[in-house]
């Protein structure tokens, strides 16, 4: 099946609670005209292009400046003001964009998850819908059609898509595998199983950085897929399946387990603080998402290899990054051309051979990219596609920040208990469970 399809299990998932979002929203949707719907012939020529974003370090950073340098050498006299706010899934920078948007000092572009994360700027006030530009650019054609439609909230379009990604990923030092005659877990069992050797060893059998969080909630989510299956996760966020189930309280009890084979220090670490511990050798596995591939490159660690979440074969638990434009941008003409560049072919070949991602468009070239990402292209035209809760697309944010909050405290403290209540409740406070 094509990955065209394969994004259709998104929008049944998503289609519930954009539905409730929807009849929630101001009066004066969707009537509102923007200066980009205005076309282009109004816009005056500025010198300078804004664009927000949380990628500063590593590969993050040198994706985002492969497409500077094409937009450099495509448009020379503009100057491009690298505003970023530092801290992966974008934690901090979310809450700074809200406040600049909300303050009137909007930046011309900013990042932003494709699916449920748009309702939190306010869209109809701060965000510019970009549909003329879809039109002329033919976009239509050349994203996955059910990316298309998870780009759309209350039938409009807010981001042009640069990559797509996958959370449920095992990265592994192959070395460390080898040497200890091991092969990657495919079950929980197998995992325990492996971690006690590596334990006896004195090597960290799971390294994990929970510092900026929303980590453990990547992780736990992806467990929940194990456990859950992909119908049954799917169902966590559209009110199928209620996070009372035994199957959540298996999910949680696997996690605490797993999170006794963990490095102590997970709390003073990011993800790629924690992801270090495999480059030096003294850890063995790590769940994170495919930009750890881009992250391992910039390294020049060549050692690792990867495979799903243990339980989770099968399923691609799935994000993607866009750009948006904010309403009252200062330099209009600029913002367009740059969204033009981020959907293109070439700027996309640019940022996601450097990101460590897959292209959102469908034709682009799978030579140019890495082992691991042609193995995710692969992946995604033939799994089942689940949507990221800690990246935007499952639910709303401030659903997705409870979530975060509860899973970050259950790291720590372990009650199993006190913690699906809690998930039933921030289910419930959101109008999904009952
Ligand atoms: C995600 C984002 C990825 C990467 C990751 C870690 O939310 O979509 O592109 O930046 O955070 O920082």
């Amino acid at each position: 099946m094509s990955r065209h399809v394969r994004w259709l299990t998104l929008l049944s998932l998503l289609a519930i609670p954009a539905m409730l979002l929807a009849a929630c929203a101001p009066s004066i949707w969707p009537a509102r005209a923007t200066p980009a719907q205005a076309g282009a012939g109004g816009t005056a020529a500025t010198d300078k292009l804004e664009m927000f974003s949380w990628w500063t370090a590593g590969s993050e950073a040198t994706g985002l400046n492969a497409l500077y340098e094409q937009y450099k050498k495509a448009y020379p006299s503009v100057e491009i003001v690298n505003a970023t706010v530092a801290g992966g899934a974008g934690t901090s920078a979310k809450t700074v964009l809200s406040d600049r948007l909300l303050g009137g000092d909007p930046p011309d572009a900013f990042q932003l998850h494709a699916g449920l994360e748009i309702e939190k700027y306010d869209p109809a006030k701060y965000v510019q819908t970009l549909d003329t530009l879809y039109a002329s650019e033919g976009w239509a054609k050349v994203f996955p059609k059910d990316l298309i439609s998870l780009l759309k909230y209350q039938e409009h379009f807010w981001g042009v898509p640069v990559n797509i990604q996958r959370a449920n990923v095992m990265w592994y030092n192959k070395d460390v595998f080898g040497k200890n005659g091991l092969k990657p877990p495919t079950t929980w069992d197998e995992f325990f199983q492996v971690a006690e050797t590596l334990k006896a060893k004195g090597i960290v059998p799971l390294v994990i950085g929970t510092q900026e969080g929303w980590e453990a909630g990547h992780t736990f989510e992806t467990i929940l897929v194990s456990v859950l299956g992909a119908e049954g996760y799917k169902g966590l966020w559209n009110g199928k399946t209620q996070w009372t189930d035994p199957k959540v309280t298996q999910a949680l009890e696997t996690y605490k387990k797993v999170m006794t084979y963990a490095n102590t220090d997970y709390s003073a670490l990011s993800w790629s603080d924690a992801a270090q511990y495999l480059v030096d050798g003294k850890g063995a596995m790590h769940i994170m998402g495919d930009w750890t591939d881009g992250w391992f490159t910039s390294q020049g660690f060549k050692g690792y290899g990867w495979a799903p979440v243990p339980g989770s074969q099968g399923v691609f638990d799935a994000l993607s990054d866009s750009f948006a434009a904010a309403t009252g941008a200062k330099n209009q003409a600029n913002l367009e051309s740059w969204l033009k560049l981020a959907g293109s072919k070439a700027g996309q070949e640019a940022f996601n051979t450097k990101k460590g991602s897959i292209c959102a468009r469908t034709d682009c070239d799978p030579k140019l990219f890495s082992a691991y990402l042609q193995s995710a292209m692969q992946d995604l035209s033939r799994d089942a596609i689940v949507p990221s809760v800690a990246h935007g697309a499952a639910a709303v944010e401030r659903w997705a920040t409870v979530y975060k909050d509860i899973l970050n405290t259950f790291a720590t403290k372990g009650d199993v208990a006190v913690t699906q209540t809690a998930l039933q409740q921030a289910c419930v406070d959101n109008g999904v469970c009952k």
